[in-house]
């Protein structure tokens, strides 16, 4: 599979909050990539960031191998904030508009008012529209350009269930069509019913990426506890663990398949450092994501 993204080493800093923190992931073609974390935790300023509508403080990105230019921008079909669209006017004059920007042929218009199943409402104002329809309405707008990839930041935002339902089949329906799909969502649901990759996002860092259909399996968790100060530094070193959370004076410390409590307990003896307290915990990932979404976003301010 070829990649159709790639960041690396990616921050976005706004004075002392570090909205994207040091991010690298890579998007591989035909996959739909959900990228998941708490209110705060950086989804939309990555996204603005690949988009080009945000400046990164440091770090880079490649679009189909390439730095982002207005070639490769045509490729990509977004849908960040809350589409503006004339209230007054119908779904197929607003679409009309976006044709005339984006340099697209109106017959593009029926194609895709079909696709988002609005065909029956093309004719009736904006202003009329249910949120869903409002939603499937900017998806149309962004498939109008046949992108290769589509940029969705939290789709379902707002919607009842039953929106949320056809949101979800459209996005489906749109990936099955061979499209590259890119969604925002704090939604661990979401990313489970729609996506085939993801990663997790916490504090504008990555903690997470992988297959949605591990999400499931389970893994393995150490605690542990050491009177020395660079007790994290030491860990981090020692490459067996993919995530390291402090409470006071205890480390949990989520490893890397085939590393367990042995194994730290090992590797800290050979750091001189003894270990007062280890502990190994199985948990799935599942959960483990449930308690990250549960939290407050914004913990930096
Ligand atoms: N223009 C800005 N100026 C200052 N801080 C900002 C700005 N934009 C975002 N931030 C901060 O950056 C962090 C990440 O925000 P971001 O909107 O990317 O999060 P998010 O994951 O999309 O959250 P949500 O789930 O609420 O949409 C937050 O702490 C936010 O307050
Ligand atoms: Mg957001």
């Amino acid at each position: 599979m070829d990649t159709v993204l790639s960041i690396k080493n990616l921050s976005k800093h706004y004075g002392r909050i570090k909205a994207v923190d040091n991010l690298s992931l890579e998007v591989k073609r035909g996959s739909v990539y959900g990228i998941l974390g708490p209110n705060g935790s950086g989804k939309t300023t990555t996204l603005g960031v690949i988009l080009s509508v945000i400046n990164q403080t440091s770090g880079d990105f490649e679009w189909f191998g390439k730095p982002g230019t207005q070639n490769t921008r045509k490729k990509i079909g977004a849908i960040l904030e809350h589409p503006i669209f004339y209230p007054y006017l119908t779904a197929v004059q607003n679409l009309k508009i976006v044709c005339d920007i984006k340099e697209v042929p109106y017959s593009r218009i029926e194609e895709v008012l079909d696709q988002v199943g609005l065909v029956l409402r093309k004719d009736h104002k904006f202003r009329t529209f249910s949120l869903g329809m409002k939603q499937r309405l900017s998806i149309a707008s962004a498939l109008l350009c046949d992108p290769d990839v589509m940029i969705l930041d939290e789709p379902t935002n707002g919607l009842d269930p039953q929106g949320i339902a056809e949101i979800r089949d459209l996005i489906i329906n749109i990936a099955n069509s061979g499209k590259t799909i890119i969604i925002a969502s704090h939604l661990l649901d979401e990313v489970q019913r729609v996506c085939t990759h993801f990663c997790v996002l916490q504090q504008g860092k990555l903690i997470h990426d992988g297959l949605v259909e591990d999400v499931g399996k389970g893994a393995t968790i150490v605690e542990v506890k050491a009177d020395v100060e660079h007790l994290e530094e030491v860990l981090e070193a020692s490459k067996m663990t993919s995530g390291i959370k402090r409470e006071l004076d205890k480390y949990t410390l989520t490893m890397v398949e085939g590393f367990g409590a042995v194994d730290v307990n090992e590797y800290l003896f050979k750091q001189g450092i003894t270990a007062k307290h280890l502990i190994l915990k199985v948990k799935t990932l599942e959960k483990q994501f449930l308690e990250i979404l549960a939290e407050q976003g914004g913990g930096q301010q």
